[in-house]
């Protein structure tokens, strides 16, 4: 059976949400802001994986938010930054998430959620988006104490999935994620939100792109049926 392990910030969950708070403080500069945020967030959880200095992916998100108050001249108070983040915990799906994921159980594969966000703030995350209950299971990667693209997360999750890399798929609109999965061993879609959403050129190609997950099953499906020709072979 092929085990999929959907990414939830950016994938599947719409993290450009929190624009609509961050427009009452910072009017037209709010969406540039919220970019900036997550891409420091991302860069923190990096380099503390790097550094082997752990703190859970909320923290890096609140001192991302602190560093890019500063950088955008913004001094947001404490009650602000906590009306924030706590934004932050109940984001939106996109719109496509509800019906691609039943049509992944449709399809017969088994769904995880796999992120870098801690076990709680992600089934709770998935729960006020009303997807929670798609997943057998939510995989974080705070149980290893690291983060994606660490060789490591990816084989927690196939360990804690019950899978092998050759019948699991990550699947991330986040190239790094993609290629983080890829060579670890697994196969992996990229979900490409945005037409404008550029992949990394490091030669190492997505197993499938799709522009949404309502393209997913056919696509995976279709990419294990040609897999399967080659291998029956004359
Ligand atoms: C996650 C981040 C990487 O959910 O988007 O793991």
């Amino acid at each position: 059976m092929t085990t999929l392990a959907f990414d939830v910030y950016g994938t599947l969950i719409d993290t450009q949400g929190v624009s609509v708070t961050l427009e009452k403080f910072l009017g037209e500069k709010a969406s540039a802001f919220s970019k900036a945020w997550r891409e420091k967030q991302l860069e923190y959880s990096f380099r503390r994986g790097l550094m082997q200095n752990y703190e859970n992916f909320s923290v890096c998100t609140r001192h991302a938010l602190d560093y890019t108050c500063a950088l955008f001249n913004t001094p947001l108070g404490p009650a602000e930054k906590n009306l924030l983040l706590e934004t932050y915990q109940s984001l939106p799906a996109f719109e496509d998430v509800k019906e691609g994921l039943a049509q992944a159980k449709q399809a017969g594969f088994r769904l995880f959620a796999f992120s870098n966000g801690s076990f709680d703030a992600v089934d709770q995350l998935l729960t006020k988006a009303g997807i929670r209950e798609a997943f057998i299971d939510v995989v974080s990667v705070d149980e290893i104490r690291s983060f994606k693209p660490n060789p490591g997360a990816y084989c927690h999750f196939l360990r804690r999935a019950g899978a092998v890399g050759s019948d699991a798929w990550l699947i991330s609109s986040n190239p790094f994620d993609v290629i983080g999965a890829l060579s670890a061993g697994l196969h992996a879609a990229w979900v490409q939100r945005s037409s404008q959403a550029l992949f990394d050129p490091w030669g190492i190609e997505p197993t499938v792109t799709v522009p949404s997950l309502l393209h997913l099953p056919q696509e995976i499906l279709k990419h294990q049926e040609c897999a399967d020709g080659l291998h029956d072979g004359p």
